[in-house]
């Protein structure tokens, strides 16, 4: 049948400039046709504006939050969006409807949620977010919403398009909340965000140390693990901090995104609320919509109307191959990750030329070079002309590396970093290991570390 399905696309891709969908007994019609060798221009044209990306697939590519989706993923996007379901309701595309809620309830049993949870997918990791954050304001109208300030910017934002006040709690060092502030705070806030695998270093806040002290002020908790979620696998293996990842079961709601570490292409995010009673609040009357079956349609609880049918056929394809368990499928691949950040970390803190700043939690590594000197100021120049070296293309294969910026405020660096504050701020390297191959890359990447540095 796959093969079938090859041949018919192949034919519809090689026939691109006829237009239509080739349904037998069909005829294109003549608007749809595109003139002789256009198709062929716009192809090569197309390609080489492509060209202009970064590797974001090799290892070479160290820098910010991306990873190519796995061959199944995009086959199984490009396979269901030749129909192009969309499952803002069920009609819209019964079978990627069912496969998105098969997928939904496995992340929410994945992070312990029982059967009578409530979730779906969505674009992205902002948009579940603004969901999460919506149900958050309804269920505590006049509340504020909190989130450290390491939490994704948009956060903040999110905030303000639902008009609650967002109170950013401040960080010690090693990124935990500052829990004095917070109990300060306590009878302002509706909704405490705790970030499990921060953007900017990966760091999990501490969930653990912040149930109780929620439950017992009357906070809601909403974890963002649009990053970090899919580590909930390595949970048990010794391999991270358990603590704050046992207590996902007990949050209101959580974020995943599967465009991030779940091997998807843009977008696939997730939200997943642990009471599936928040539905009601959803509640609104559309009379255009089609609504042939009395179940509840997905986009009877979603924020969003239209969303790719093609996405959930993708991450169901993704978890046939690779299902949500630790020791098999999705977690090896986790393990990679995470075993690569620590022997780079390891590795790049060996050398004369750089220090750590911290240790990594999941796969992120927060480092500086020290050759110009180990003044806050002298670091944050040396950190550009790395960052600008490695990614210069002028520059030999050889001292290729693709990293990232990171900011920060010198009063977080660790005392045994050996750095010497003379500025506020500090601009620091940064590495995302998020791609399995990462591992094995890690002695040449290191290598290309130290000639950069020179
Ligand atoms: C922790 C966290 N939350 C939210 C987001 C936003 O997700 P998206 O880019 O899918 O909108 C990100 C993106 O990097 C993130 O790292």
């Amino acid at each position: 049948m796959y093969s079938e399905y090859l041949k018919w696309l192949k034919s519809g891709l090689d026939n691109l400039n006829v237009g239509g969908h080739g349904w037998p007994g069909v005829k294109p019609d003549q608007s749809l046709a595109v003139e002789g060798n256009r198709v062929t221009e716009i192809m090569d044209a197309l390609v080489e504006r492509l060209g202009g990306n970064y590797p974001f697939g090799h290892p070479e590519y160290a820098g910010q939050m991306l990873k190519p989706p796995h061959g199944i993923a995009w086959a199984a996007y490009a396979l269901a969006m030749a129909i192009n379901p969309n499952n803002h309701a069920l009609d819209g595309g019964p079978p990627t409807s069912e496969m998105e809620k098969e997928c939904v309830r496995g992340l929410a049993a994945m992070f312990g949620y029982r059967d009578d949870f409530l979730g779906h997918l969505s674009s992205s990791g902002t948009i579940a977010n603004l969901e999460a954050l919506w149900v958050a304001g309804l269920l505590h109208p006049g509340k504020a919403i909190a989130c450290t300030t390491a939490a994704h910017y948009t956060h903040e934002r999110i905030s303000a398009v639902l008009g609650l006040r967002c109170i950013k709690i401040p960080v010690g060092a090693g990124g935990y909340p500052d829990m004095d502030f917070l109990g300060k705070h306590a009878p302002e806030i509706g909704t405490l965000v705790v970030t499990m695998g921060t953007t900017g270093t990966g760091v999990v806040e501490p969930l653990h140390e912040l149930t109780g002290f929620c439950r017992d002020a009357g906070i809601r908790i909403h974890i963002d693990a649009a990053y970090g979620g899919f580590f909930k696998l390595l949970e048990g293996m010794g391999m991270l901090n358990d603590a704050p990842w046992a207590h996902t079961s007990m949050a209101d709601s959580i974020v995943i995104d599967p465009h991030k570490h779940g091997l998807q292409p843009y977008g696939c995010g997730c939200v997943l609320f642990r009471d599936a009673s928040v539905g009601k609040l959803y509640k609104h009357d559309s009379p255009y919509t089609y609504f042939t079956s009395a179940e509840l349609h997905l986009g009877e609880i979603s924020l969003e109307c239209s969303r790719a049918g093609a996405s959930a056929a993708a991450l169901w394809a993704t978890l046939q191959a690779f299902p949500l368990k630790g020791d098999a499928g999705f977690g090896p691949i986790l393990q990679q990750c995470r075993m690569a950040a620590l022997e780079f970390a390891d590795a790049a803190g060996s050398l004369d030329e750089y220090t750590m700043i911290g240790r990594p939690e999941l796969d992120i590594v927060i480092f500086a070079p020290l050759t110009r000197g180990r003044l806050s100021s002298q670091v944050s120049e040396c950190s550009k002309a790395v960052f600008r070296k490695g990614m210069d293309p002028a520059a030999p294969a050889s001292e290729r590396l693709y990293l990232s910026l990171y900011r920060m405020p010198t009063a977080l660096l660790p005392a045994d970093c050996g750095i010497e504050t003379d500025t506020g701020e500090i601009t620091v390297l940064r590495s995302t290991l998020m791609k399995p191959e990462h591992r094995d890359f890690v002695p040449e990447m290191v290598e290309r570390l130290r000639r950069l540095a020179r």
